[in-house]
């Protein structure tokens, strides 16, 4: 038997980059810095429970609706149109989304529907389905514990809810929307509170993650942390 065939699935899988956290923690712009720097493709999971939120309110299907919502999930037309620096424009049923999910009622019913265990199920092959070569960043709350147990590099990251509420608030703004601080802290209170608390995939680390709280800590100073460990794991340090 040659040495290729002999090979387990595992080794053939293109390497996976996890990076997990709570709502405003930098998720988002962390994953992309760290992709546009080794190439690799990127999943913003979050942005499908937000897909799946507007296609809900779209067909009218209440966001406690598991049945519904499931079938909804499973044949959800999306599509992530990537340019040449990365940014994704995200269409839902051809229509231009990218920004419209993005608006603090979007991640409400984003965060409802995430609650739901058939949604999640339903949603699992399209998240993993992202994992090509060279490799993958993925972003979420259980990508490291759930979607891809077995990624080279796990990364939680945390901040506390007024740093999170803060940059939210001015990433808010600068986008064109109003928003009040006080709302936004107590909306992060309880996302996170529903995030963590729910039965299936809470939001938590998982065992292997390397855990880097964000308060006082900028995007360059995470970044580098990430490719500090990075470093040490061959199949992405190649890249790098
Ligand atoms: O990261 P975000 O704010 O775009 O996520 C929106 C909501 O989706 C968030 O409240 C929790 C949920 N979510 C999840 O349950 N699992 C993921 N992997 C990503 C997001």
């Amino acid at each position: 038997m040659s040495a290729e065939i002999e090979k387990s699935p595992r080794v053939l899988l293109a390497p996976v980059i996890t990076i997990d956290g709570p709502s405003g923690s930098g998720k988002g712009t962390i994953a992309h810095r760290v992709a546009t720097r080794l190439g690799f493709h990127v999943l913003d999971s979050g942005a499908l429970y937000r897909l799946l939120g507007a296609a809900a309110e779209r067909h009218a299907v209440a966001v406690t609706n598991e049945a519904a919502l499931e079938v909804l999930a499973a044949h959800l037309d999306v599509q992530f149109l990537f340019d040449a620096s990365g940014e994704a424009q995200i269409l839902l049923e051809g229509e231009d989304v990218t920004h419209s999910i993005r608006t603090e009622e979007a991640g409400r019913a984003a965060s409802q529907v995430a609650a739901l265990p058939r949604v999640r199920d339903a949603l699992m092959a399209r998240q993993q389905a992202f994992r090509e070569t060279p490799g993958l960043v993925a972003d979420g709350r259980d990508m490291g514990t759930v979607v891809f147990p077995d990624a080279e590099l796990k990364i939680f990251l945390t901040a506390s809810a007024e740093a999170r509420a803060e940059r939210r608030y001015k990433q808010l703004l600068e986008r064109g929307f109003s928003a009040s601080l006080a709302a936004l802290i107590d909306d992060i209170q309880a996302r996170d509170a529903r995030d963590t608390q729910r039965t299936v995939a809470p939001l938590k680390p998982a065992d292997d993650a390397i855990v880097l709280d964000s308060t006082d800590l900028g995007i360059d100073a995470v970044v580098a942390h990430v490719f500090e460990a990075a470093q040490k794991i061959p199949s992405i340090a190649k890249y790098m």
